[in-house]
């Protein structure tokens, strides 16, 4: 089955509302007709004013409860409301410095499938689990826990990302990241579902990576907030994946 190509680019805590305007209004033009589709996760303040007829808008996170006293948090019907399609759930950086666990991240998966908005969940290895050999056990819980009783994948895209690659400039070769998608495509068991590869990705090194059976597209973050590298970025795949 012929799964669409996609690149995200995660802008992380960069970009105020004007500072998203004005990446849009140089990158659009520079994008190819031909070019894969896009998508960026920008900050919540930035989801409103990056609305434009051509980049899918996302958010980088959300809370699991519907409503409620949780000062500080956003839930999936605000980002809904803010204009939202999808969310990035389970990102490393969350996991990492914010410990989120695999159980909390699923309950943030359900919800934002009920509201209907798209997840990208990440995933990935440290490099000590990596080293230990432990790289297909790590994938393998974290799919199994963070999609627990999640009956349907149609509004779900998954992103490998292996922190050792992640803001490092160390990408993984292509032969190491094929062989984790397709260590994640047969966990989930779809041959629909994308799996996007993430961790410093750059100009260089995506079309190869992209060139591999099971990797669906790229989760870009550093490489994504310049428009006019960003654009070279996603034109320079055309060709590769409809
Ligand atoms: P990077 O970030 O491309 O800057 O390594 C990727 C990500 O964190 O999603």
């Amino acid at each position: 089955m012929a799964r669409k190509c996609l690149i995200i680019g995660n802008w992380k805590m960069y970009k105020t509302g004007k500072e998203a305007k004005d990446f849009f209004a140089t990158f659009l033009p520079l994008l190819k007709k031909e070019a894969p589709s896009v998508a960026c996760a920008v900050p919540f303040t930035a989801i409103q004013s990056a609305e434009n007829p051509t980049v899918l808008i996302g958010a980088q996170n959300m809370h699991d409860a519907e409503e409620g006293a949780f000062t500080g948090e956003i839930s999936a019907k605000m980002l809904k409301d803010a204009g939202a399609e999808f969310v990035i759930l389970g990102h490393s950086e969350r996991r990492t410095l914010f410990h989120e666990s695999n159980e909390f991240i699923q309950r943030k998966v359900e919800r934002a499938v009920k509201a209907g908005i798209r997840v990208v969940l990440c995933v990935g290895e440290t490099l000590q689990e990596r080293e230990k050999g432990l790289t297909e056990k790590v994938l393998t819980t974290q799919l199994k826990e963070c999609l627990h009783g999640i009956s349907s994948l149609d509004l779900i895209d998954i992103a490998y990302e292996p922190m050792w690659a992640i803001g490092t400039g160390k990408t993984a070769t292509p032969e190491i990241a094929q062989a984790a998608h397709q260590h994640c495509r047969s966990v989930i068991g779809s041959e629909s579902t994308r799996i996007l590869y993430g961790g410093s990705v750059k100009l260089d090194s995506i079309r190869s990576l992209i060139a591999q059976k099971d990797i669906d597209g790229a989760l870009v973050g550093g490489a994504s907030l310049d428009p006019a590298g960003f654009a070279e970025l996603v034109n320079h795949i055309i060709g590769i994946k409809s």
